[in-house]
């Protein structure tokens, strides 16, 4: 089962890299106002939302606690960062602050990810 969830816990890496990455391929457009959700960017919120949701299931499955105020909170902002992309992923440019609180939304659920215990 540990093999299973460090698998999971890779893929959720791999979807963070997918998310963030788009994110930082447009700083420079966000700049000028021209950024747009990049599909990377569209489906790695979704790579999120699916190995979040296994990591649960599975550290449950294997009798492990999960905190669930913190996944609570994980999941509420990914909802958020989801519906954003989602609904404006065909638009051609996104302002600068809904698509900067996109980059800085993920970044809050690294950190909530990473020192909250
Ligand atoms: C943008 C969204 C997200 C980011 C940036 C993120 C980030 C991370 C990171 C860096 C880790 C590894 C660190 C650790 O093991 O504590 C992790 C683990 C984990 N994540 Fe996420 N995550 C996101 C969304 C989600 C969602 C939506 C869920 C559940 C619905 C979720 C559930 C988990 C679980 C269960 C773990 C396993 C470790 C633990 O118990 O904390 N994550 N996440």
């Amino acid at each position: 089962m540990d093999v299973l969830i460090n698998v999971f816990v890779g893929l959720h890496i791999i979807g963070i890299a997918s998310l963030l990455g788009g994110f930082l391929t447009q700083m420079k457009a966000m700049s000028a106002g021209t950024a747009r959700f990049v599909p990377a960017m569209l489906h790695g919120a979704l790579t999120m939302l699916v190995t979040g949701v296994a990591l649960v299931g599975l550290n449950q499955a294997d009798d492990m606690s999960v905190n669930t105020l913190k996944i609570g909170v994980k999941l509420a902002i990914l909802i958020v960062i989801l519906g954003l992309v989602y609904v404006k992923r065909d638009d051609e440019k996104i302002e600068k602050p809904l698509f900067g609180a996109v980059g800085g939304l993920t970044v809050v659920n690294i950190f909530i990810a990473l020192l909250w215990h």
